[in-house]
């Protein structure tokens, strides 16, 4: 086979492009440059991307990004839109925080604004223990009754989210402690039965009539102190109303046998060092008006 017959191919003409130098079955790929267009672009990215990465967080370290120069960060920025809200916030915060608690409720902005901000407040503090509606739970008080443990004024609301009940972080948190009656072994399992079967007679809860005047005694003697003598409870020690069938941990037989036998001691936590005390007021303003603010 003759060159000229392989080579006939391939023309190559004056002025053509130098070639790569590949070639395939005499194909051959011209060396052109690259659009200027194109290369301009090119090049623009990297220095963008130099600028860029020198200039805000880019490159991933061990711990975290380096930083850039302009200190710019999401988290920054978020932080900055909350300052921009708790700026705006400012001055109805600070009016929350001079008013006297009892005069909240009936200052009409005040109270709508304290109501929503408090509704906010709920739902990331406190809904996990009192249920997104307040509601409550076995152990966990209702707040949208008008049954109070504690007491339902706006300054005893605010007294209890500020302190807490039963904790051992605040000095100030509400105190009081049932005995635990059967475990302790302060009643026999006789009166422990009776004085429960009194306290079912006092909401009108099915009991054994048999036993009930004898609990009469034993409550005398060792729960009138907290509960008061007719059942009615004590704000001052945190200890339920009897009477009224609306209960804590349950007026069943069973339950309430748990309760004097071994006692309950609900616990919740202070919020005067996790919120601001225009927070506690909101979230005092929204229980309040939930339904049983006195
Ligand atoms: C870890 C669970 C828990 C969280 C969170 C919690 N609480 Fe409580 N709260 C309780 C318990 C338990 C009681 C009842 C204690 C007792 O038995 O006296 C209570 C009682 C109360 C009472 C007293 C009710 C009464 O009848 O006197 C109020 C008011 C209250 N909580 C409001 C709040 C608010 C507002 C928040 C959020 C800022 C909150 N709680 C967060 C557990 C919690
Ligand atoms: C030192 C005060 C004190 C004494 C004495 C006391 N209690 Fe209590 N009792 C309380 C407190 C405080 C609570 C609330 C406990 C809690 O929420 O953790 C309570 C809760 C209860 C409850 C739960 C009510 C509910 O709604 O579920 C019952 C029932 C009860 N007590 C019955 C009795 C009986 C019966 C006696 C006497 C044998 C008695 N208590 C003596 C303070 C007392």
């Amino acid at each position: 086979m003759s060159d000229t017959g392989m080579n006939k191919k391939v023309q190559i003409h004056e002025g053509d492009p130098n070639t790569t130098g590949h070639e395939w079955d005499g194909i051959m790929e011209f060396d052109n440059p690259m659009p200027r267009w194109w290369l301009w672009i090119f090049y623009a990215t990297i220095v963008w991307g130099i600028g860029y990465s020198i200039a805000y967080p880019a490159w991933p370290l061990v711990s975290e990004a380096t930083n850039g120069l302009l200190g710019w960060s999401s988290r920054g920025k978020v932080q900055a839109e909350i300052a921009m809200v708790e700026a705006a916030n400012a001055p109805v915060n600070a009016k929350l925080e001079q008013l006297e608690l009892d005069r909240i409720p009936s200052d009409p902005e005040l109270s709508g604004y304290a109501v929503s901000a408090g509704s906010a407040v709920f739902k990331t503090w406190c809904a996990q223990c009192h249920g997104s509606g307040a509601a409550g739970a076995k152990g966990y008080p209702n707040l949208l009754d008008d049954d109070w443990l504690w007491g339902g004024t706006m300054e005893d609301i605010h007294t209890t989210i500020s302190y807490g009940i039963r904790n051992e972080e605040s000095d100030d948190a509400r105190y009081s402690a049932m005995p635990a009656f059967g475990r302790d072994e302060l009643l026999g399992k006789e009166e422990v039965s009776q004085v429960v079967n009194y306290v079912m007679s006092l909401s009108g809860e099915p009991q054994d009539a048999s036993q009930v005047a004898a609990g009469a005694v034993v409550y005398a003697d060792n729960c009138a102190s907290c509960h008061a003598e007719d059942g009615s409870g004590d704000r001052t020690q945190g200890a339920p109303n009897l009477r009224d069938a609306i209960w804590l941990y349950g007026g069943d037989y069973e339950t309430l046998h748990e309760t004097v036998w071994n006692a309950r001691y609900g616990v919740m936590p202070n919020w005067d060092t996790r919120l601001s005390e225009a927070e506690i007021r909101a979230v005092s303003a929204y229980v309040h008006q939930l339904g049983g603010g006195e």
